[in-house]
């Protein structure tokens, strides 16, 4: 995949002309960074949250679902520490009068001296080749230790004094590094300053009697606060799982990059609970069950690295992000944080309820202590429709544009096609169509000439093309294309849904 704006700008257009993603309230010149699912974009969505759902909670005996409501109780976020602390801090430049996050500026900074010391390990790969000693290199080269000790001291000086809220370091810190506003180049910036991302509005219909509420800025809260109900009507013993996927509200300073960062967007978040002490060897295994998770799709391990991270959130003793190589570079996908039991001691607080599991193995009450796994299903759907994106220069010379999305993902499974528009083929096209639709996403189509409808549907990222043609009325049989190989073969009409079915089989994909 280019790492490249080129790529980035084609992955949008594509998103919109192939029914994808369209920007909201378009014809009103849209809203920022909020987007619509198109009609291929939301099968896909659901696919990916399918995926998430099977195996999160199909796939453990101990993790259930749930789906909380969006608004909630305002106490919910005075207790969870969003009211006072889920803020960004944020600087404005005097000239362009563009505003940024103060932290991103710094980290934009740190990860341009990573890509430094990584270009002269990478030289040394070529020059050295099979003799080359990363590790040792990494240690002794002066310029390699350079980059990565400067990377290291800013990014923990920005931690300590984003920590004791010293702001006024924070822009001494960008003044130093000589940071200039990525537009422009201006260096005139003023204060930096704390902004809360939560989205108000109000319950109730008289002024005097409405209650100020929020938009849920994350889904986790409302499985804490159903922690004990859930609990209790399931039955669950910890260690146990509560899983969720739904909408996700907050007011971002910098909504850029398209559907990776969103003012309204979908979570899917699973919180386990466990007890107290035990939390690092949970952080563990759920950092590794999550990475087999995203390679089991096949978008090539090379795209994923963990980034553990120096600065904290409020509720978190230890917090990683698995980044993925978007087309604008190695970013957050999803985060696995250590929580402790700072959510659930604080919603006992504020409740005065207890919201405490008897181990009858300990024969004692305990507060349990948590670890979350936390994935954008949006940055998911980028990730997955940045990298099947790809261009191709066939045997023949000629090119084409291919999705090659996961087949299990894919949004629409397979195309119907009839050769010619007569001669009866339509009618065993959807006769085809017919028996499919039950179990699979399928659309007809018998416009244009074959190949330009198997170009069509290779840009969608439909896995098969289904052609019925005159040979198909003497021995029931078609050809089926392959979108990646494009290879065709032919199948009796009765085997087709078992071909369909063995490509897109949760066992086979997730095992
Ligand atoms: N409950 C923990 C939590 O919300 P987070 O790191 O703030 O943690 C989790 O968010 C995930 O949600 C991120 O890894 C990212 O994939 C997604 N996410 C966060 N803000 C987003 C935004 N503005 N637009 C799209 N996805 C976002």
């Amino acid at each position: 995949m280019a790492n490249n704006e080129d790529q980035f700008k084609k992955v949008i257009s594509h998103a919109k002309e192939y029914g994808f993603i369209f920007a909201s309230s378009e014809i009103y010149d849209g809203l920022s960074a909020v987007y619509d699912y198109a009609q291929n974009g939301v099968e896909l969505k659901k696919n990916i949250r399918e995926y998430w759902w099977r195996s999160m909670v199909y796939l453990h005996q101990n993790i259930v679902g749930i789906d909380a409501a969006i608004l909630m109780h305002p106490t919910t976020w005075k207790a969870s520490g969003h009211v006072d602390a889920f803020n960004d801090p944020l600087i404005d430049n005097k000239d362009s009068k563009k505003r940024y996050r103060a932290d991103v500026l710094i980290e934009d900074y740190a990860e341009k001296l990573n890509q430094k010391a990584e270009k002269e390990i990478e030289k040394a790969r070529k020059r050295f080749g099979d003799n080359f000693d990363e590790a040792q290199f990494v240690a002794t080269n002066e310029r390699v230790i350079r980059y990565k000790t400067e990377q290291r001291e800013i990014l923990e000086r920005m931690a300590r004094s984003l920590d004791s809220e010293n702001l006024a370091d924070v822009k001494a810190l960008i003044e130093e590094l000589g940071i200039a506003d990525p537009d422009t180049g201006s260096k005139n910036w003023t204060e930096v300053r704390q902004f809360n991302l939560m989205f108000g509005t109000k319950l109730g219909a008289s002024a005097e009697s409405a209650t100020d509420l929020y938009l849920r800025p994350e889904t986790a809260q409302g499985i804490f606060v159903n922690f004990l109900n859930v609990q209790k009507s399931g039955r669950m013993k910890i260690p146990f799982g509560i899983a969720q996927t739904g909408k996700a509200f907050r007011n971002e300073i910098v909504a850029r990059q398209f559907i990776f960062r969103m003012r309204e967007f979908e979570q899917m978040e699973m919180q386990f609970f466990v007890r107290p002490g035990e939390e690092m060897k949970w952080y563990e295994y759920w950092k590794e069950t999550r990475l087999k998770w995203h390679l089991s799709l096949g978008l090539g391990a090379e795209n994923y690295r963990f980034h553990d991270h120096e600065k904290l959130a409020h509720y978190a003793n230890a917090a990683s992000d698995i980044e993925f190589n978007f087309p604008f570079g190695f970013k957050e996908l999803e985060g696995i944080h250590s929580r402790t039991d700072f959510d659930l001691k604080a919603h006992e607080e504020y409740s005065g309820k207890k919201l405490q599991f008897f181990d009858p193995e300990l024969n004692k009450n305990y507060t349990p202590y948590v670890v979350e796994t936390s994935i954008g299903l949006d940055r998911m759907f980028l990730a997955v429709l940045s990298t099947s994106l790809q261009d191709e220069t066939l045997e023949d010379g000629s090119t084409r544009t291919v999705l090659k999305i996961p087949s299990i993902l894919a949004p629409v499974k397979a195309a119907v096609l009839p050769l010619v528009k007569k001669d009866g083929l339509p009618e065993i096209a959807q006769s085809i169509i017919d028996s499919l639709q039950w179990d699979y996403n399928v659309v007809y189509d018998e416009k244009d000439a074959v190949g330009r409808r198997y170009r069509r549907q290779d840009a969608a990222g439909t896995p098969f093309c289904i052609t019925v043609d005159h040979q198909t009325k003497e021995d029931q049989t078609v050809t089926i294309r392959h979108r990646d190989s494009m290879e065709q073969e032919r199948v009796a009409i009765s085997e087709i849904s078992e071909k369909i079915h063995n490509s897109i089989s949760y066992k086979a994909w997730l095992q």
